[in-house]
């Protein structure tokens, strides 16, 4: 049996950065409220022109240069997004085309937050099947560009970036267990209620933003991060003890302390890029994971849990030795 271990990991922020005190410039807020609400004190805006792909691009050719591999080594592209630079095609077939592997599958994942999660799940069983021997998987997001930017409630959390990871199959594990959930109960709590095949106002500009009760998101997020691991690692004979790095989606400071504390798992061991970047929604695991391999905070050998959460809702856990 194949396993699946990453063995190169990229990321990619654009260069504009919205700080809380430009924020409070725009609407009714403070930076001290943001920071104390959310942990988030600045975060990355995409240029205008700039898309999805391009910041993937960028993710994925770091990923790439770290694993050591050529683009034609590649034989699957999946990206979770939720923004894409088109209805149709895929970002990951218009990655492909800037990566010039052509021919093997590429498709994105639409599970909004979880997106990454998913991808790397579909990723892994794509490897253990023996149908991929290289997969570049992304979570890339352009989410701001579906931010109203009067709403006070969601503007301060949400930034844009790209993160990659290159897997290759492998006798030595790899990502042990995965396990993805959705609950589409929960769709009006999180998300943007306009679309290609519902009855979307076309007259009304840029109308297609996100809402979001957050308050209550926050609830079950909490909830359910907690829950999905306790899950994974009983499964799998393990404490919370065993994990060298817990990597949740960074939606927030305090979703993420809370979890912690609920889980018994000291703030040291969770990767908390939250500051820096904000809510990068598909892009904020990867883009954790590549920060906290950078700075030598993973290393090989330890083992690794990656949480996503997002709209619909999705969640989602991969557990992993790195
Ligand atoms: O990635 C997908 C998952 N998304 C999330 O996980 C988001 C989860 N939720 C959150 O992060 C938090 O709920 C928020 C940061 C969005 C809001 O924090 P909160 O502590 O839940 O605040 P709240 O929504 O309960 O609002 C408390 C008060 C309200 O005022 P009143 O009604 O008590 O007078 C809001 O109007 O804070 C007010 N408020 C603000 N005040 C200053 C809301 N946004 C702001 C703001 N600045 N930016």
């Amino acid at each position: 049996m194949n396993y699946s271990r990453i063995i190169g990991t990229g990321g990619y922020l654009p260069e504009k950065i919205l700080t809380n005190a430009d924020l409070e410039q725009m609407i009714h807020t403070t930076a001290e409220w943001i920071v104390e609400r959310t942990g988030v004190e600045q975060r990355h805006i995409a240029a205008p022109g700039e898309t999805t792909c391009d910041l993937a691009e960028q993710a994925s050719r770091r990923a790439l240069a770290a694993a050591g591999i050529e683009p034609r080594d590649i034989d699957l592209i999946i990206i979770g997004t939720t923004t894409p630079d088109h209805v149709f095609p895929s970002v990951a077939t218009q990655l492909q085309h800037r990566l010039g592997c052509y021919g093997c599958p590429a498709f994105d994942v639409q599970a909004v937050c979880t997106g990454f999660v998913y991808s790397l799940d579909i990723a892994n069983r794509f490897i253990r099947t023996g149908a991929s021997r290289h997969a570049l998987v992304v979570g890339a997001d352009t989410f701001t560009r579906i931010i109203n930017w009067q709403d006070r409630g969601t503007c301060i959390l949400f930034g844009d970036g790209a993160g990659a990871v290159v897997l290759e199959a492998s006798e030595e594990p790899g990502i042990i267990d995965s396990r993805l959930h959705a609950d589409g109960r929960y769709k009006e709590l999180l998300w943007v209620p306009a679309g290609i095949s519902s009855s979307y106002d076309k007259t009304r500009k840029n109308a297609a933003f996100v809402e979001m009760r957050g308050s209550e998101v926050f609830k079950v997020a909490v909830t359910t991060l907690k829950e999905i691991t306790e899950q994974i690692l009983t499964a799998n004979n393990m404490e919370v003890s065993d994990l060298h790095w817990l990597i949740p989606h960074q939606a927030n400071r305090r979703i993420l302390a809370a979890t912690a504390k609920r889980l018994g798992l000291p703030e040291h061991r969770m990767v908390d890029c939250v500051r820096i970047h904000g809510n990068t929604s598909a892009a904020s695991v990867p883009l954790a994971l590549d920060v906290a391999v950078r700075d030598g905070r993973i290393q090989r050998g330890d083992t690794l849990l990656l949480e996503g959460f997002g709209g619909g809702f999705t969640w989602g856990v991969v557990l992993l030795i790195y």
